[in-house]
């Protein structure tokens, strides 16, 4: 029987490109889908990017662009990656889409007339500057355990203490500087606890056996903690980017509440363009909804999602599989480090995308554990495993089949018993359940076997002797036809991870695409091949030196940074440090911001350094800034320069700016910003 199988992904934050670790989660699920349409079930696979949240908002704000504008300029980067890396999905969607506040509504008002939406006013930080609920994440101070400062609102990276942003001390808003204030405001809650949910969810996650006991152990754990599960917060106070709660304006939902009902609006909006009944799929009790995601949200999707599905009556999740996470040379990647691996990058440089599928798949196992990427380990295993052992046994039979017969292989021999090749065949169900059962690097050493087997064969029957005497023509002819069809099924177990290297070598063999099913066929007697073409390359161990450089820089900034380079000025003259010091370097804030009249080079800046009195200062800023793209940034000023008496006015110091030398043949001028969590005062050195 065939199954229907609908297949996600995580959804991406839509505010970043992907990385190693996105990539590593696609290629999983898409080996896993891959070996599924082999066996003849129907799958759908689909992904969509997880547009909604403060960050995303916040984000979008910096780049002067709507969140709408935003998540779609994330959203036109996406196909060079999964086409890159041949992910098989059948739609990407947004979460922003129609038919996710569609069913983001519908979940709510089926929940709330269940009984399972309660509200409650809470109090919570407030930015009055920004006139915005701050999320921990937005809030820093000093730690209120061993006094560290600027730690995060939650827990502290010193001391790990977690504690309530409102036990920081001297708090502030990382978004403006601002000192938060106390603001009640009232939230929406699903009701978690309520008896029927936890009965529930210890069914669905515990005793129905359909997670990975690590998964299940921790959802035990949270089932059964001190105080059980509380109700969940699921609504945001304007502004926010997200879908409107029905009924309550002003109030959206938390973007975890409508991110996993994307999975279904991907779905959706995948079946309305192919012409599909939705509602039946999902009705239909023979679907099986299966979620790859990473092992670091699986509170949400083995605790929120199934919760919410289950009661508002849309069908729950077969299986959630959850994976580890990807680091590179045993460190945690990190885009702010710029130790991660751009997966553009990768292609860019010409690295084959099947080497990683492979490379992957060989340490990818059903338990929930990270794997590291290393470069030794990568090109030993493409090198001795792909080409070593795989692509070899082609290349030996190949040539002798096109060159001395024709390109036409003898199977008579296809009837024997004894042969080799049945053992090979025998070992298909082995292989599949593997696949099925996500043991990627245990299915791939199952084949790498086979094809030790293989070699050894080659080895002892030896085809370059052969050729020298026209007289064993025939039992040339035989060893490599009987290579060339173990090659066949090696290939075809390979497929799920290969999908390219399959389609070529179904090309040269002449061969339609193979099914699961034709590992019990033969090549018919006599069928002709093509002319044998290099399937894939060796690894250069040298190719590394060029993927761990920094990150690729976007086009635009690249060639920014060329330009400005061959516009370097000489250094100065050496300095002391008591020379730096006599310059008194603040982060300020720029309240206001106009420009001057009669002026075409000069913007008036009025800047706080916190010391309770403002600075008025004169920057020839114009060219490059509207004064309204100023106002309420942070900035460096030099704060101890003497006084200056211009045209218009008294300057009071001056703000920091980088430009190239020839300001003409490159005109551009970049005022410095400090990270996120500078207040205005701090000394800068
Ligand atoms: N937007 C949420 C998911 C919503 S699902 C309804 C999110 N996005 S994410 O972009 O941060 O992560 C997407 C997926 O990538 C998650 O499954 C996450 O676990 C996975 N990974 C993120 N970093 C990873 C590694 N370093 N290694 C492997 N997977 C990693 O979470
Ligand atoms: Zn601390």
């Amino acid at each position: 029987m065939t199954r229907q199988l609908f297949v996600t992904t995580a959804l991406p934050y839509a505010n970043a490109a992907f990385h190693l670790g996105h990539i590593m989660e696609y290629i999983q699920a898409d080996i896993w889908v891959r070996h599924q349409r082999m066996m003849g079930n129907a799958v759908h696979f689909v992904c969509a990017d997880d547009a909604h949240g403060a960050p995303i908002m916040i984000a979008a704000e910096k780049a002067n662009l709507t969140p709408q504008q935003f998540v779609a300029q994330i959203a036109s980067g996406r196909k060079q990656y999964l086409d890159g890396f041949h992910i098989s999905f059948d739609n990407w969607h947004s979460t922003d889409g129609a038919e996710n506040h569609e069913l983001s509504q519908d979940i709510y008002r089926k929940l709330k007339a269940a009984g399972f939406i309660a509200s409650k006013v809470i109090e919570q930080f407030y930015d009055p500057v920004k006139n915005m609920f701050l999320a921990d994440r937005y809030i820093k101070g000093e730690c209120p355990k061993c006094h560290a400062k600027d730690q995060y609102g939650d827990s502290c990276e010193v001391c790990s203490a977690v504690y309530s942003p409102t036990e920081l001390i001297n708090p502030y808003s990382v978004l403006t500087g601002a000192v938060p204030v106390m603001k009640s405001s009232e939230h929406f809650f699903f009701k978690l606890s309520d008896p029927k949910c936890v009965a529930f969810l210890r069914e669905w996650a515990i005793d129905g056996n359909r997670l990975q006991s690590e998964v299940a152990n921790k959802a035990r754990e949270w089932l059964d903690g001190e105080d059980g599960l509380g109700d969940w917060d699921i609504s945001r106070d304007a502004p926010y980017f997200g879908i409107e709660i029905p009924d309550q304006p002003g109030k959206y939902f938390y973007v975890w509440l409508d991110a996993p009902v994307g999975y279904l609006a991907s779905l959706k909006n995948y079946f309305n363009k192919i012409g599909r009944d939705f509602d039946a799929f999902m009705a239909d009790p023979a679907t099986e909804q299966i979620h790859f995601i990473g092992k670091d949200i699986t509170y949400f999707h083995t605790l929120f999602w199934p919760a919410m599905l289950k009661f508002s009556g849309y069908k729950t999740p077969d299986r959630v599989y959850a994976h580890g996470f990807v680091t590179v040379s045993g460190e945690k990647m990190s885009k702010s480090r710029g130790t991660g691996i751009s997966p553009l990058k990768y292609l860019d440089i010409g690295m084959n995308p099947e080497w990683l599928r492979y490379y992957l798949a060989a340490k990818l196992n059903a338990k929930v554990e990270d794997i590291d990427f290393s470069a030794e380990d990568f090109t030993a295993r493409i090198n001795s495993d792909l080409i070593g052992k795989f692509v070899n046994i082609a290349s030996r039979a190949a040539g002798f089949i096109s060159k001395r017969f024709n390109g036409q292989v003898n199977t008579l021999w296809a009837t024997d018993t004894d042969s080799f090749l049945t053992s090979i065949r025998s070992i298909a169900p082995e292989i599949q359940a593997l696949y099925e059962g996500r043991e990627y690097g245990k299915a791939l050493r199952a084949i790498m076997e086979q094809a030790d087997i293989i070699n050894a064969y080659v080895d002892a029957n030896k085809p370059w002797i052969l050729a020298k005497d026209p007289a064993n023509d025939a039992a040339l002819q035989e060893v490599c036809s009987r290579l060339l069809e173990a090659f066949r099924i090696l290939t075809l177990y390979l497929k799920p991870v290969l999908p390219e290297v399959a389609a070529q070598v179904e090309s040269w063999l002449n061969i339609a695409p193979m099914q699961w099913s034709d590992v019990a066929t033969t090549l018919p007697n006599g069928h002709t091949i093509k002319p044998y073409q290099h399937l894939l390359t060796r690894v250069e161990p040298s190719i590394f030196e060029a993927l761990f450089d920094a990150p690729t820089a976007p086009v635009a900034e690249d060639s920014a940074e060329k330009a400005a380079s061959a516009n370097i000025e000489e250094l100065s003259a050496e300095i002391s440090i008591d020379d730096f010091t006599k310059i008194d370097l603040r982060i300020a804030k720029i309240i206001d911001c106009v420009a001057v009249e009669g002026s075409t080079k000069l913007l008036q800046l009025t800047l706080d350094i916190g010391d309770g009195r403002t600075r008025n200062v004169f920057s020839g800023i114009k060219s490059a800034y509207q004064p309204e793209q100023l106002i309420g940034k942070l900035t460096v000023m030099v704060a101890n320069l003497a006084p200056r008496k211009m045209k218009f006015g008294v300057s009071e110091g001056m703000v920091l700016a980088a430009s190239a030398s020839d300001e003409k043949a490159n005109p551009g001028l970049y005022i410095l910003e400090p990270w996120p969590g500078a207040v205005p005062g701090m000394r800068v050195s």
